[in-house]
């Protein structure tokens, strides 16, 4: 298994990287708005409340700056017997930190979270320019996605 750089480390997000510059980290996947502290405080206890279901990591460097960040969220079914499937949501690497295998690492944590807390697949939806990286990662391509906006 990989070790990540010297430097760097991987944890649960904390309430407190609101200041550690994570919407600027999650801006290099798309637009992630004006987020006022108290509104990312609400909606990260939304998360802590139901901290079964919804796991965010973050990695951070020795400026203790979050440079990447990305989740799982536990899905439970009832198809094969109440079996629980882990989607991987909403991955970003700060762009100066890019390639430094910080994304494998990511991906690599949310894939045993979701493995350790007994889920049968991991799924994730990409574009076709990101396949090469999910493929490094273990991933293989399976099906369509398919969106209705509002
Ligand atoms: N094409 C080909 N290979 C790639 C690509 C690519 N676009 N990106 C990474 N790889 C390869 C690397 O070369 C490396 O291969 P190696 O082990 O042979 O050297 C391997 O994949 C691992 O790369 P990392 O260094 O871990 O990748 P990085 O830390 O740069 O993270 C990521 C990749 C997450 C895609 C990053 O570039 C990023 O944040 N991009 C912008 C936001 C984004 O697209 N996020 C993913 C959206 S999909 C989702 O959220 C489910």
């Amino acid at each position: 298994e990989a070790r990540l750089p010297p430097g760097y480390t991987i944890r649960p997000l904390q309430a407190s990287d609101y200041h550690r510059g994570v919407l600027q980290t999650l801006a290099v996947l798309t637009t992630v708005g004006d987020i006022s502290e108290s509104d990312f405080i609400k909606r990260f206890q939304y998360w802590q409340d139901r901290n079964d279901t919804y796991y965010n990591v973050v990695i951070v460097n020795d400026k203790d700056r979050v440079v990447a960040i990305g989740s799982v969220v536990i899905e439970r079914k009832l198809i094969h017997h109440c079996a629980s499937a882990g989607h991987i949501e909403d991955i970003a690497v700060a762009s100066s930190e890019q390639g430094k295998k910080l994304g494998l690492h990511l991906i690599n944590t949310l894939t045993a979270i979701a493995e350790q807390v007994g889920a049968y697949k991991v799924i994730l939806d990409c574009s076709d320019k990101n396949v090469p990286f999910y493929e490094k990662c273990g991933y293989t391509h399976s099906g369509n996605e398919m969106v209705l906006k509002f």
